[in-house]
């Protein structure tokens, strides 16, 4: 069995990479193996490697960035996804692709389910939605694995960004009415490989991908950015010498709009695979304990 997997070096694609490799060969490429924003080079890279299973972990995530880089972000997170599952097509291959809580625009008061509206306000989540268009198109065996509010002890994140911050800061202001769920990007590799796993008890591709469609996957539980800051200070040992000061969106002005409430239900995740993930608190504790060991 081999895995092509893309984006190694990102939050969940290096926890993908170290996860899966249990279960099979694992083919990781970086942005210089495989480039996103040049769709018309990633058909003979395929093709030579001929997988079983894409894993797209790649994509453009400067939400706010991508309201001026709107080309590059459609192209990363719009097209190349299709050309991804169009070269799977071709090989037999079924394609795992990751998806967005930003495809909702928020305006609702309960987790969102897989069949709910989607209607993003930003560009990011306009070129994501069309990335998950794009892979059902094709028409391949597939998984969309919508999650949100990503961290991990790598890379670029609210969590890193915060313990930074409480470094210098006696006082840092976070905004208070945005709710999500924060998802730490080992529980989302961890997700993907058990189900993967299960899958894998089928013996052809089809069966492997049996149930196609889009999945939730995020940590459980709901939050603010403000408590989530306050939860981080505090497991971090941080909240002594810094306060979190709740403000409104309105005086954190950003060049994307961001939904006002985008917590995802994991309820189809948990019948179809009777995967459980974490609440977003426990696996906030398991983070910072894996930087301990
Ligand atoms: N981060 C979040 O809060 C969040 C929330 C919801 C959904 N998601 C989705 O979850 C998935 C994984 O995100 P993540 O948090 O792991 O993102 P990440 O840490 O930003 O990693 C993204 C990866 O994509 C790579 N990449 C960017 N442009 C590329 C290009 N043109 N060609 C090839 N590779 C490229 C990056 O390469 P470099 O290492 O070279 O920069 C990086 O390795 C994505 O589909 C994302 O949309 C993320």
């Amino acid at each position: 069995m081999k895995i092509l997997l893309t984006g190694k070096n990102g939050q969940v694609g290096w926890e993908l990479n170290r996860s899966l490799s249990k279960l099979a060969t694992v083919f990781a490429m970086d942005r210089d193996q495989m480039d996103l924003s040049k769709p018309e080079t990633l058909g003979p890279v395929i093709q030579n490697i001929r997988p079983d299973i894409i894993i797209n972990a790649a994509a453009y995530t400067a939400v706010d960035k991508a309201e001026s880089e709107s080309e590059l972000a459609m192209i990363v997170n719009g097209i190349a996804p299709g050309v991804i599952a169009e070269e799977a097509r071709k090989t037999g291959a079924g394609m795992i692709h990751y998806s967005t809580d930003y495809v909702f625009d928020g305006k609702t008061t309960s987790p969102y389910k897989e069949e709910d509206l989607t209607c993003p306000l930003n560009v990011y989540g306009k070129t994501k939605l069309a990335g998950e268009k794009a892979v059902i198109q094709v028409g391949i065996p597939h998984f969309i694995l919508r999650t949100g509010w990503v961290y991990s002890l790598r890379g670029s994140n609210f969590l890193l960004t915060l313990q930074k911050l409480a470094q210098t800061k006696k006082q840092i202001k976070v905004v208070d009415d945005q709710t999500g769920s924060p998802t730490w990007a080992r529980t989302i590799a961890e997700g993907t490989t058990q189900i993967l796993e299960q899958c894998l008890k089928g013996t052809t591709t089809s069966q492997v991908f049996t149930g196609s469609g889009v999945f939730h996957m995020s940590c459980g539980g709901e939050t603010s950015w403000f408590d989530f800051a306050n939860k981080i200070l505090e497991l971090s040992n941080l909240s002594k010498d810094t306060e979190v000061v709740p403000i409104p969106t309105i005086e954190y002005p950003t060049p994307a709009v961001r939904p006002r409430y985008s917590p995802l239900s994991n309820r189809k995740l948990k019948q179809v695979f009777h995967h459980e993930m974490p609440q977003w608190q426990d696996a906030l504790q398991e983070c910072l304990n894996s930087a301990l060991k």
